[in-house]
């Protein structure tokens, strides 16, 4: 038997080590995002099962008419290959079939899913990097993540080192559009990508590492995200990255990386890089610095060059802001802002508010909120309730915006600008008030907006945000549902009097124009968004998932990097 004296020391020294590498090893305090939402039964039923059906009409038309090809086309009925034919449509929806409860869906969805050979299929196909990590990656793993079904790791691990192998070239970055597999050898890294398709994919290389305990894929992450902390000072707007950065110029003493491009922004090419700063920050359980110091040095000059206020009407305009896209070239030292805002930049909203949490840095909370604000504008003065593709508003001279009051005279004598437009024809140029100029009057049945008013909602349960959110469901679906699906809109700008059948009546009304086009994320994210709104609040809850950028939940663990 020990002295009593030794037990007692050794019991304080094991206590003492207990805290220590407690202290030093846990990770910080995992970060609430959601409203802590207190009444029960928060489900909106009726809405719920509008989302379903939509969904399951356009599932049906994609079983009956395109079973396992990329995509379907909602007006022909016709099959589409558009990312080396690994069936996209098909992996990208299995997630939102298990998180709607179409549990036989799924068991069928995931069966054919282990069907496809990831190695082989795509032939002499160039694989799109970025789309293959965000959707099929992204959505075997969130099946994964969802089910825990051990099919589908091996499933997993195929893809991704068919995928991890786009990073074999001299310089450790990636061909962002090659032929890969394990017998291509070296390959050349890309001249020029759109910073998204490279700056994007360390959230599902991460997962993919934690799942499966094998590091040759956070290696990869780190290195790229090394990568891209070394470059962030060294582009003409310090902090920020360009649209086009070159991969294959990341060696030698002047790396041109980030150098040979001078425009910057929130939406196309460029979106998601800054949003999976915020995002694999979350998923690494804060453990590591790198992420958080580039967001910080990111989102000090977003908010100082990116976003603007506009006059519009029907709207506080002091509660309004939009993304924007800034050109500074180093040879005239002046930064210069194109006021032209796109869809896909709405879900900058979700993500500062997030980052807001994750961050703590509570004033930005607002900024998310004010972008949302702006897109959800655009969908409600737009002649068919949907926001456009793209579209330029006529910016304040001030920042806060208050002296900004919306001047009718003024946006006429403006919106009557451009050169070609004479005083007879200028009504084909006239959009409703507040919109200057619609450079793509498209809609794409894309998810951003709903995504960040998504996020508002769960953030802060004002039922505010569902009532915008059903009435932009209402308005897509009126407009874009077709015989076997849900199509794309020429313009949101104009309407038609079409005749429809509808329930065996021929009906006149008054609809947008379409395009023969449904891409995957109609399926993963936009009607995911809009379910989920509509449910009850802890269904994916955002302390317990981080959603990559086509809205495919990874599950946060508690291990610090997952091995
Ligand atoms: C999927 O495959 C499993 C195992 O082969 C089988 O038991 C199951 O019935 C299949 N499900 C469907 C919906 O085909
Ligand atoms: C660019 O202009 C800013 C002021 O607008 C000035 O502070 C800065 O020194 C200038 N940089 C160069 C390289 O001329
Ligand atoms: C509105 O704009 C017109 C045209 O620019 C200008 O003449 C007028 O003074 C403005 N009105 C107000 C109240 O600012």
């Amino acid at each position: 038997m020990l002295p009593r004296k030794r037990v007692k020391i050794a019991i304080a020294l094991f206590t003492l080590l207990v805290i220590l590498s407690f202290l030093s090893t846990s990770p910080s305090k995992p970060t609430r995002i959601q409203h802590k939402f207190t009444r029960k039964a928060q489900i909106q039923t009726a809405r719920q099962n509008a989302v379903k059906r939509e969904f399951l009409h356009a599932w049906t038309g994609y079983k009956d008419h395109a079973w396992m090809a990329d995509g379907l086309m909602p007006l022909s009925g016709s099959r589409k290959q558009q990312f080396c034919g690994w069936s996209a449509t098909l992996v990208d929806s299995l997630d939102t079939l298990y998180i709607m409860g179409l549990d036989d869906d799924f068991d069928e969805a995931v069966n054919a899913t282990l069907t496809i050979d990831f190695t082989g299929t795509a032939g002499d196909c160039d694989v799109n990097l970025f789309e293959s990590t965000i959707r099929y990656l992204g959505g075997l793993m969130a099946a994964y993540d969802l089910s825990n079904d051990a099919r589908l790791l091996p499933k997993l691990v195929e893809l991704g080192d068919m995928l991890h192998s786009a990073f074999r070239t001299a310089n450790g970055m990636p061909c962002t559009h090659c032929k890969l597999g394990a017998k291509r050898g070296v390959l050349m890294a890309s001249n020029s990508a759109p910073l998204a398709d490279v700056g994007s994919l360390y959230l599902e290389f991460a997962r993919l590492s934690q799942i499966t305990r094998d590091e040759k894929y956070m290696k990869t992450v780190d290195f790229l995200s090394n990568t891209f902390a070394r470059a962030q000072d060294q582009s003409s707007i310090v902090g920020l990255w360009p649209e086009i950065v070159i991969p294959s110029a990341t060696d030698g003493t002047d790396p041109m990386f980030v150098k040979a491009n001078f425009r910057y922004s929130l939406g196309a090419l460029s979106d998601s890089a800054y949003e999976y700063l915020v995002k694999t920050h979350l998923l690494l359980g804060k453990t590591t610095k790198i992420y958080e110091s580039m967001w910080k040095a990111a989102s000090k000059q977003i908010k100082r060059h990116l976003l603007f206020r506009a006059f519009i009407p029907h709207a506080d305009k002091t509660e309004v802001i939009f993304p924007g896209i800034v050109t500074r070239s180093r040879i005239v030292n002046q930064t210069l802002l194109e006021p032209r805002t796109e869809h896909l930049a709405c879900f900058s909203g979700g993500m500062f508010a997030m980052a807001s949490r994750i961050f703590n840095e509570p004033d930005d909370f607002h900024i998310g909120e004010q972008i949302t604000n702006g897109c959800v504008w655009a969908y409600r003065n737009s002649p068919t309730g949907i926001m456009p593709e793209a579209f330029t508003a006529l910016p304040c001279s001030d920042n806060d915006g208050r002296q900004c009051d919306w001047n009718g005279s003024y946006w006429e004598q403006e919106s009557r600008r451009p050169a070609h437009c004479q005083d007879a024809d200028c009504d084909q140029y006239r959009f409703p008030p507040g919109f200057l100029q619609v450079s793509d009057p498209s809609y794409k049945l894309r998810p951003e907006a709903i995504e960040s008013v998504f996020v508002m909602w769960r953030m802060t349960g004002n039922e505010h945000w569902r009532e915008v959110g059903w009435s932009m469901f209402e308005s897509i679906i009126a407009h874009t549902r077709s015989a076997f699906g849900h199509a794309a809109l020429l313009s949101t700008m104009e309407t038609y009097d079409q005749d429809r059948y509808e329930k065996g009546l021929m009906v006149r009304k008054v609809l947008a124009r379409r395009q023969d086009d449904m891409e995957s994320f109609w399926f993963a994210e936009t009607l995911k968004y809009f379910y989920l709104l509509f449910s009850e609040p802890n269904l994916i809850s955002l302390d317990e998932w981080v959603l990559n950028t086509e809205a495919h939940p990874f599950r946060l663990t508690a291990g610090i990097r997952g091995f």
